[in-house]
């Protein structure tokens, strides 16, 4: 696992890198969020192969940005899916971006699941490394330094809910609003990444991706989103369900299936689960 914990460090900081000199496009500005970040992700994808391929404890890879996982030593023990540039349109827009990785044993699936990692490319470059506990690293002068150990509280204060919300079941919406009523502050950027690290470094509150009209499945990743985040939450003392399964107990058909999922603090969840055993 060493060796695939400093692939992601050289990763990240060579995507940190990406970032800061690409050229977004300021000169044609109606293009940056189509041709030219399309370009970035990609690259990203590219920076995290090329790492990857050279550690021989790694057997496949799966990439949110390619159709088909890529087999690169059929004896080594790990599988690993990764989104290389999560919320990349955000990019254009300088807000915070990230870098997901689920990292399983033997075979893709939430049952194979051995760690999860994410990357914050923000003002300043975290990552965030779950095995058997959940631990927080900051980069400085080209290093990850070990910050602290992350544990959300039993109830937090932050609720961060997605999709359109035109498209939101009524009783999804009422699960929503009463929050707010009850004094939850809204915080959603519209990155996962970002969104999900304020919840667990504020110490817990909820964040939700329902099945929408539009999207009745949800539109976050399973392999790439879903699992490596329910892993993180439930290692810090959260919780992770699809409203009223466990998300880590859910399969995977499909590299590309997608989840309704939300994450959160012990009391958010047990709210989640209880709304949604009444209405489904
Ligand atoms: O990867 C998908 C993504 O960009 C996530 O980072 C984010 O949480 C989500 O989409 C936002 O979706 P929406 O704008 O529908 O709330
Ligand atoms: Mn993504």
């Amino acid at each position: 696992m060493r060796d695939v914990f400093d692939a992601i460090q050289r990763t990240a900081i060579r995507i940190k890198d990406a970032i800061d000199v690409k050229d977004i496009g300021y000169s044609q500005l109606e293009n940056s969020s189509g041709e030219t970040q399309l370009q970035l992700d990609i690259q990203c994808d590219m920076i995290i192969e090329e790492e990857f391929s050279r550690v021989t404890s790694i057997n496949t890879i799966a990439s949110e940005e390619k159709e088909h996982e890529e087999v690169f030593r059929k004896d080594a023990k790990y599988f690993i899916a990764y989104d290389p540039l999560d919320g990349s349109s955000l990019v254009d827009v300088n807000l915070s971006v990230g870098s997901i990785f689920g990292i399983y044993e033997n075979n893709f699936g939430a049952e194979n699941m051995v760690a999860a990692c994410y990357v914050v490319y923000g003002p300043r470059v975290e990552m965030v490394f779950a095995e058997n506990k959940t631990k927080l690293y900051l980069l400085q002068a080209g290093e990850f330094e070990f910050v602290k150990e992350i544990r959300l509280n039993e109830k937090g204060k932050i609720n961060a809910p997605g999709g359109t919300q035109q498209n939101w079941a009524p009783y999804h919406k009422e699960m929503v609003d009463s929050f707010f009523a009850e004094g939850y502050r809204l915080r959603y950027s519209g990155g996962m990444v970002p969104d999900l690290h304020q919840i667990l470094l504020k110490g817990g509150g909820l964040f939700s991706y329902p099945g929408t009209s539009d999207k009745p499945e949800g539109k976050l990743r399973r392999l790439f989103e879903v699992f490596p985040f329910a892993f993180i939450y439930e290692k810090s003392g959260g919780g992770a369900v699809d409203g009223t399964k466990d998300l880590m107990t859910l399969g995977c058909a499909h590299i590309h299936d997608t989840a309704i999922c939300f994450f959160g603090s012990n009391y958010e969840i047990a709210r989640v689960k209880e709304v949604y055993a009444r209405n489904s």
